[in-house]
């Protein structure tokens, strides 16, 4: 019913939801993005957004403040569905204050944190602001604080995902810094602690916003993003893709999916995908594919440190995690980005119930000065603490290389793998062959009348007697040799049983990872 009370309201409501204004919006629109308000009804599923916090605005005085108070104070907050599961979504309006995040901006934010928190759903950010609002000096900082320490608590409780959109400068890094999965689009989007004119004043470097902070940097380089796309409907995609494996909190289980392909399906083909020479390369995404329901893959970090590849997919329609060494990029070795990679992958997974399925087939660690001095000893510990501390079903095949460290890093039995596999080429030693000759029988090689003859010999018997899978197996480090073929089917009868797995873990306050 029409009457001046509902008038108004209805004219406040139109007028906000406009943000900063037409002129403001086509601004966004010039530059290829979307406003907020757009972005979350492109991510929600039709009609389910019910929005919190529009009459809310800020209350600071000075600077001018006091002449204008923007209906929402330039964050749009609420929740919705995203494939009939609830979701909690804020949106940064760049239309008002450049997306700025001030006290109310913040509390509305902490606020929908609280909800999500206690409700058990993700919470999802969608990012594009300046950083927190110059004119409202500590009430902004104090309100960065209090979403971090939110991120803190409900870090392993629910998903917190960020997708970066726009500006993410200065405080605004730090929550998508804490939280689990990090989107950046590759047009307009910038993460970073300093911008470029303050970096010219401290430090007189000369660099812009795309070099500094932008998609390519934080996905090939930091690490700090985990998915991006060429534009904005491509990011919200794989969002809605990633969320299809997560549960809403740690106390669900992750979603099942029914699926067509068979359990029980052979995969002879990896016998072409994988040479049998440990020395020849080959790309272990086929790998994964090639055991995976519909060959359907999500990789976490594609393009940071490549040697190791982990990404979700599902295995008689459950989500696993797949953590896999890659012999197509530096012959598969772990490093510390790898093992950084590595670690945090699998800690997410143990939090939010998803199996761990590991591929192994490294040559071990890499060796030299620069690893060293950068500290693989405490990063490649991540590694071996993540594996260790992990509750969740964890099955694992060697298919090749299974070298010294790298063996005893990769799921191993003494990790507490639940059920461990080789195929017949499996190499399992202390080093590989050609080291190991050299420094067992260098004195016999020297000696001998032909060294080349020598060590061919020596490195053939070795081969024969240690650098195998029928020792290991024979110890009980692991469960069966089965051929290539059998891997889908041997993981998933595997996983089947490990179904109800419950394992407990010591009265602590929390453990000491090496960070
Ligand atoms: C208040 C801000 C703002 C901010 C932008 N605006 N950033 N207002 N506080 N932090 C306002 C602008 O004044 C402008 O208002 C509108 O938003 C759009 O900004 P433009 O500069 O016109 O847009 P653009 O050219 O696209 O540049 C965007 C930008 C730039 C790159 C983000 O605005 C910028 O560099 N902002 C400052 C970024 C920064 O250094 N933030 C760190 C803050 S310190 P009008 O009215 O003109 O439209 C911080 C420390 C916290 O965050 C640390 C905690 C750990």
């Amino acid at each position: 019913m029409t009457n001046e009370f509902n008038e108004k309201l209805e004219k406040f409501q139109t007028s906000a939801r406009l943000g900063g204004g037409q002129a403001q919006i086509e601004k966004q629109h010039t530059k290829g993005k979307f406003t907020a308000r757009e972005r979350i009804e492109k991510l929600l599923d039709s009609g389910t957004f019910v929005e919190t916090g529009l009459h809310v605005a800020h209350r600071a005085i000075g600077f001018g403040m006091e002449s204008s108070h923007p209906a929402s104070d330039g964050v749009i907050t609420g929740w919705g569905k995203v494939d009939g599961r609830l979701v909690y979504v804020f949106a940064q309006d760049f239309t008002i204050l450049g997306g700025s995040l001030g006290e109310a901006h913040g509390r509305k934010i902490a606020q929908l944190m609280d909800l999500a928190y206690q409700n058990g759903a993700p919470i999802i950010g969608l990012n594009d602001s300046g950083g927190a609002r110059i004119q409202e000096g500590v009430d902004s900082l104090a309100s960065y604080g209090e979403i971090f320490y939110r991120n803190t608590r409900a870090s392993g409780v629910i998903p917190q995902i960020s997708l970066i959109m726009g500006p993410c400068a200065g405080g605004a890094v730090y929550s998508p810094g804490i939280n689990d999965f990090v989107f950046m689009v590759d047009q307009n989007a910038y993460m970073f602690i300093t911008g470029p004119e303050v970096i010219k004043a401290v430090t007189h470097e000369d660099v812009d916003f795309d070099s500094l902070g932008g998609a390519v940097v934080h996905s090939e380089k930091s690490g700090v993003a985990h998915f991006t796309a060429p534009d904005e409907d491509a990011l919200l995609n794989q969002l809605r893709w990633l969320l299809s494996y997560l549960p809403s909190n740690n106390l669900t289980p992750p979603p099942f999916i029914s699926s067509s392909d068979d359990p029980q399906r052979l995969t002879p083909e990896l016998e072409q995908i994988v040479p049998i020479d440990p020395q020849q390369p080959y790309d272990m995404h086929s790998v994964i594919e090639a055991i995976a329901d519909g060959g359907e893959f999500l990789e976490v970090q594609p393009d940071y440190a490549q040697n190791i590849v982990v990404g979700f997919a599902r295995l008689a329609g459950h989500p696993v995690g797949f953590v896999a060494n890659q012999p197509g990029f530096l012959a598969g070795v772990l490093d510390i980005n790898a093992s950084d990679k590595g670690a945090r992958f699998i800690r997410f997974c143990d939090a939010f119930h998803i199996p761990l399925v590991t591929l192994v087939d490294t040559p071990g660690f890499l060796p030299g000065s620069e690893q060293e001095h950068d500290g693989i000893i405490r990063h490649g510990a991540k590694m071996i603490y993540a594996y260790s501390e992990a509750t969740v079903p964890k099955v694992a095949i060697i298919l090749r290389k299974a070298y010294g460290g790298a063996y005893i890093v990769m799921s191993s039995k003494h990790l507490k793998c639940d059920y461990n596999l080789a195929w017949p080429q499996a190499e399992i030693a202390v080093m590989g062959p050609e080291g190991a000759v050299k420094i067992v029988f260098r004195k016999e090689i020297n000696a001998s009348d032909d060294p080349a003859v020598a060590t061919l010999e020596r490195t053939r018997q070795y081969r024969e007697e240690f650098a195998n899978p029928y020792l290991a197996a024979s110890r009980g480090y692991l469960d069966d040799v089965i051929v290539p073929g059998d891997s889908r089917m041997r993981l998933i009868a595997a996983l089947e049983s490990l179904r109800e797995k419950r394992q407990s873990t010591p009265a602590r306050k929390h453990g000491n990872i090496p960070l």
